[in-house]
């Protein structure tokens, strides 16, 4: 049953070869949009655009690296190109870096992430918002984290990061809004995605039986004892590109079965 009316509309999702993103993109596409799947992985953003096509919906994959800021542009004007505007903009890609304390965390690695997580979030906005101030409509979901609003001990660069995704969300949103342009951030806790396989492996410092202690150790701190599964967080991102949020704006969603009230 189609839940959403995204007909004629145009929509990027960047990391939208990976868990979240693909569930993002498949729903968009399946409730009426024209989906530009953007990845720096070819492979999984090209799934996601035939799996969308399988069920005869509109897309077309950009690679790109969300470091660059050339790539950010061209995926940008690929989009108004091909399809002549952008309204909804998931603004999702993102890295977890590594799991170590703050004081054995590689400064490169903390240069990285900010470049990925901050700076591409940030020029992704730069470049997306000019056509959606100019005709006067669109929705940006960013994807910030629980770890935006809490310590993310190990997690020294993903945790500053997700804190400063929340900041520029609010900014953008306030700046937007006078043209009818809304810009929001979701919050997930831990999502059944690669990403979490990843953060796992680094708590469980490679090892798999380690690995599968601290998964089941992050399920139990969560109150309805889980992971998210990446369409829940995608059904927020479809609420919040919608009419329906129509005057919600510079706002963040937690969306964590209940995790960050504990
Ligand atoms: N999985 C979780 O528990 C969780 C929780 C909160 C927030 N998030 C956030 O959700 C977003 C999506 O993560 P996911 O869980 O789907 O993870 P994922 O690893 O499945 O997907 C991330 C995608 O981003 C792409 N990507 C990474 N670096 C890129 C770059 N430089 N340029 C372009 N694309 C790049 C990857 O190729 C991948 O397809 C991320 O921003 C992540 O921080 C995830």
């Amino acid at each position: 049953m189609q839940k959403f009316d995204f007909t004629n509309k145009v929509a990027i999702v960047t990391g939208g070869g990976g868990g979240i993103g693909r569930a993002a993109s498949l729903t968009l596409s399946e409730n009426g949009a024209k989906v530009v799947v953007v990845d720096l992985s070819e492979d999984a953003g090209m799934l996601t655009v035939n799996q969308i096509k399988e069920k005869n919906g509109e897309a077309i994959f950009v690679k790109a690296d969300v470091m660059k800021e050339e790539d950010i542009k061209g995926y940008v004007q690929k989009t108004i190109d091909t399809y002549g505007k952008i309204d909804i903009f998931i603004n999702n890609a993102g890295w977890e870096g590594k799991v170590l304390p703050l004081v054995d965390y590689p400064t490169e690695v903390f240069d990285n992430l900010m470049a990925i997580n901050v700076r591409g979030v940030f020029l992704g906005m730069k470049h997306v918002l000019p056509h959606m101030i100019k005709q006067k409509s669109g929705a940006i979901v960013n994807t910030a984290s629980g770890a935006g609003l809490l310590a993310t001990p190990n997690m020294v660069a993903y945790g500053a990061s997700k804190h400063a995704v929340l900041g520029m969300t609010k900014t953008a949103g306030v700046e937007a809004a006078p043209y009818g342009v809304r810009v929001n951030a979701v919050c997930p806790g831990v999502v059944n995605t690669q990403m979490m396989r990843s953060i796992e492996s680094g708590y469980g410092k490679g090892d798999k039986e380690a690995a599968e202690a601290s998964r089941k150790q992050l399920e139990a701190s969560t109150p309805d004892g889980r992971y998210a599964e990446p369409q829940e967080i995608a059904n927020l991102m479809m609420y919040l590109s919608s009419d329906l949020a129509s005057h919600i704006t510079g706002q963040e969603l937690v969306i964590d079965g209940g995790a960050i009230l504990i």
